[in-house]
């Protein structure tokens, strides 16, 4: 329909994007909300199967490094709004292919930054919002009330975050040179549904159910906020819609856990979901050699975004850790496609004849 805003939804088949498609198709019948996915091996089509459906849906398979893809997807859909979170997003990962954190990350944001600008002539009702981390912010030392705010200098210290810092350099760079109507917003850790089973939390519920050793880096000592995901769509939602061009938002939970801490709840509420005895998880931790260039520390404040845009989170950590133990453990078909590699067959099955 001519009168419904086309919206790019970039990395809308991964975790997090894939539970801001879902918030923005159900909240907004007056969009049309288009997912652009490469489908790497984070992406996956099952986590959107109960919207897949929606008329104001449309689903392209596509690269966001390849350049003129992207400027002929601009052309196709004449995108009222871009929300990008297309992104390589594993640390570990980051450490043994750097180059493709580079291509994707770098590269494939500022392929987008420059379709945005070409096409968008007259940017009047147009927005660029560039969904990024607070890994840019480098580590916090551990025991102290240090936050990272936005005024925060950027330090990375991982190929990951290196190039999400670059990437965020680049879209500022686009506000202050093409006048391109940009928002950013640097989050902390999330958990919660449809994460891949290689982060934290759904590797360790998915090792815990196999009995399988629980892998601690280091000490164990290191420590992050953690943000429940569907808190997180919200807050992309405020941010899209209310903040401020060429600001800033940092999101997070105040929810600072030592991972060793996190690890010794997620195995107790592991023991009670499966009827196991109390302890049997814990007997799984294996503390293992530590990532290179570990980041001690992440704390963010979000006093920004709680004061200028009303957002907070909704839930507590323990009944937001629970409920996604419960999700888990209901979706065991969901983890076993993904731990096998039949999620990847999906595409075919459901978007090609
Ligand atoms: P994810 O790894 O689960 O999903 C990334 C998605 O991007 C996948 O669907 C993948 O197929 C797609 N993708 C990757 N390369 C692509 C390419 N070249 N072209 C098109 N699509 C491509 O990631 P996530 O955890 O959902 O993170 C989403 C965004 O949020 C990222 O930009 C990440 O930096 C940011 N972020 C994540 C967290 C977190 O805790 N997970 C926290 C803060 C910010
Ligand atoms: P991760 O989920 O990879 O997120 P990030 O590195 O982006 O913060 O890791 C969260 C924390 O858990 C981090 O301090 C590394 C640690 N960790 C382990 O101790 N063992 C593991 O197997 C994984 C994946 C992470």
């Amino acid at each position: 329909m001519a009168d419904k805003k086309n919206i790019l939804i970039t990395g809308g088949a991964g975790f997090i994007g894939s539970h801001v498609v879902r918030l923005f198709l159900n909240k907004y019948p007056n969009y049309n909300i288009i997912n652009l996915d490469k489908l790497t091996y984070a992406g996956n089509l099952m986590n959107l199967k109960d919207v897949e459906n929606a008329s104001n849906y449309t689903f392209e398979k596509g690269d966001i490094v390849d350049t003129n893809y992207i400027l002929s997807l601009f052309e196709k859909y004449d995108f009222d709004g871009v929300i990008h979170l297309a992104a390589e997003t594993h640390v570990d990962r980051s450490i043994t292919d750097p180059l493709g954190f580079v291509k994707t990350n770098v590269l494939g944001t500022f392929n987008l930054l420059n379709a945005a600008r070409i096409h968008w002539k007259n940017t009047e009702g147009k927005l660029f919002y560039h969904v990024s981390t607070d890994e840019v912010y480098g580590a916090l030392k551990l025991n102290e009330d240090t936050l990272f705010t936005e005024e925060t200098p950027y330090d990375p210290r991982s190929p990951y975050s290196a190039a999400k810092a670059s990437s965020d350099h680049f879209v500022r760079a686009y506000w202050h040179t093409y006048d391109l109507p940009v928002v950013l917003s640097n989050c902390s850790n999330n958990y919660g549904s449809y994460q891949f089973p290689e982060k934290l939390i759904p590797l360790f519920i998915n090792n815990i159910k196999n009995n399988k050793p629980l892998p601690v880096y280091g000490d164990g000592l290191y420590t992050r906020d953690w943000l429940w995901v569907v808190d997180h769509a919200r807050a992309i939602d405020v941010v899209y819609h209310n903040g401020k061009q060429g600001e800033t938002y940092n999101i997070g939970g105040h929810n600072e856990w030592k991972n060793i801490d996190l690890i010794y709840l997620l195995c107790d509420i592991m023991d009670e979901k499966l009827g196991r005895e109390v302890g049997s998880a814990r007997k799984l931790i294996t503390f293992v050699k530590d990532r290179p260039g570990h980041d001690r520390r992440y704390a963010i404040d979000a006093s920004k975004i709680e004061k200028d845009l009303d957002w907070k989170p909704s839930t507590t950590f323990e009944v937001g850790l629970a409920r996604t133990v419960d999700w888990y453990l209901e979706n065991l078909e969901w983890l076993d496609n993904v731990t096998s590699g039949a999620y990847q067959e999906y595409y075919e099955k459901q978007y090609t004849v």
